[in-house]
């Protein structure tokens, strides 16, 4: 039985002039849409119930398995508007791919492809005037009227999401997180039998407002995130609670990310807390730590695949914080960025950790770095042709 997610549309939509003043400022993750999609599963009906709602909070009972074993997966992506007023998305298989990867890994149901991307669509289409202009403003006018604000508009962070103060240049979009949670009251350690599927939509401003600019990397060595075997490959919440107190250690020790080395301690270099990393190198390759216990990132696959364009041999491998640093050192690495969905490509420009403090190149974004971040980007919004067929029209 395919699931369906026809509109219930809102009586009390957030009113136009509200719902502007937001897009002209939106921050990230700061305010929520007007609109949710849902789903619900069980073990005996399998999934059932789709739709398009008022955006409205849950209630759930207190044993809810969610709330005591962590069992929820997650996603992220974007909706961008083109400069013709048409809304697209960017490689929404490889979210929902991703999604269905991540649930059974944490023994929840597997959400079919299809139906992943058509809740993210039908949530889009209702909440087309809530995507904004690509250089920023409202995207369109609410086709309900309504006197009230609803239940969006929640001021309430992302764990998950880059430090808005850290945010950024250029382009805004509206933000996608579907999410899936265990449901079923039962205070057992065995896997759920009910769960619930959301998607929530947050307009998102530009990451970096006042330019790109680089960031320095802290290099933990009291926190890993990730084991063999483990769930690092996973994009589950539990992943992102354990990563909250690198990232103070990481404030503590004035920087604004934290770099993760593997867990057996054999020095090599896994990822950011939300973003995949890459090495420029001098005699021309793009090197990003291969996979295993991170996270598969979209972003990450796109510049790999876009590398050969702008001359770059991709190379995916094991990479030891001793050669990044030599390499940063004696100039064979020459640049290093962070990729991801929120910022798209963050410059590395230095990294510290326990008694050791190295730059990249010259301590500023390099020239490479930016320009794949406006290849990227480009495609995104639909300035220049989409030869690898990743975006996918919603309006
Ligand atoms: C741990 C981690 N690594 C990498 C990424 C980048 O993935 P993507 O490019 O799909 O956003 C994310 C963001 O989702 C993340 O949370």
């Amino acid at each position: 039985m395919s699931l369906d997610f026809p509109l219930d549309r809102t009586a009390a939509p957030v009113p136009g002039a509200e719902r502007r003043a937001i897009l002209a400022d939106p921050g990230f993750g700061r305010w929520f849409t007007d609109h949710m999609a849902v789903a619900a599963w069980d073990a005996e009906h399998g999934w059932h119930d789709g739709g398009v709602r008022p955006l409205a909070p849950f209630t759930l009972h207190p044993g809810a398995a969610v709330f005591h074993y962590g069992q929820e997966v997650f996603e992220g992506l974007k909706a961008y508007r083109h400069a013709d007023g048409g809304v697209w998305l960017f490689r929404p298989g490889d979210n929902a791919r991703r999604f269905a990867r991540s649930a059974r890994r944490l023994a929840l149901p597997e959400l079919p492809e299809a139906a992943f991307v058509r809740a993210v669509e039908e949530l889009v289409r209702a909440d087309a005037a809530w995507v904004p202009e690509a250089d920023g403003g409202a995207g369109g006018e609410a086709t309900t009227p309504g006197p009230a604000p609803s239940t969006s508009g929640l001021s309430v962070s992302d764990p998950s999401a880059p430090d808005s103060s850290a945010s950024g240049s250029g382009e805004q979009s509206l933000y996608l997180r579907p999410f899936l949670i265990a449901t079923e009251s039962f205070l057992g350690v065995r896997p759920s039998a009910e769960a619930l599927f959301r998607v929530i939509a947050s307009p998102a401003g530009p990451y970096f407002p006042s330019g790109v600019t680089g960031v320095t990397l802290w290099v933990t060595e009291t926190y890993s995130r990730a084991a063999i075997g483990g769930t690092g490959a996973a994009k589950c919440g539990g992943n992102y609670a354990g990563s909250l107190a690198a990232q103070t250690e990481a404030r503590e020790n004035g920087c604004e990310q934290v770099l993760y080395l593997d867990s057996a301690g054999r020095g090599t270099i896994e990822e950011s807390g939300t973003m995949n990393l890459c090495l420029v190198t001098r005699d021309g390759e793009l090197l990003t730590p291969a996979l295993g216990t991170i996270l598969e990132g979209v972003t990450r696959d796109t510049v790999l695949a876009l590398a050969p364009e702008l001359g770059l041999r991709p190379v995916e491998r094991t990479i030891s914080l001793a050669e990044l640093r030599a390499g940063a050192e004696d100039g064979t690495v020459t640049e290093v960025f962070a990729a991801g969905t929120a910022a798209v490509l963050t410059p590395v420009t230095g990294f510290k950790g326990a008694g050791h403090a190295f730059t990249v190149g010259d301590g500023t974004p390099g020239p490479t770095t930016l320009a794949l971040r406006r290849t990227v980007l480009d495609l995104q919004y639909g300035r220049t042709e989409d030869r690898h067929g990743w975006l996918h029209r919603v309006l």
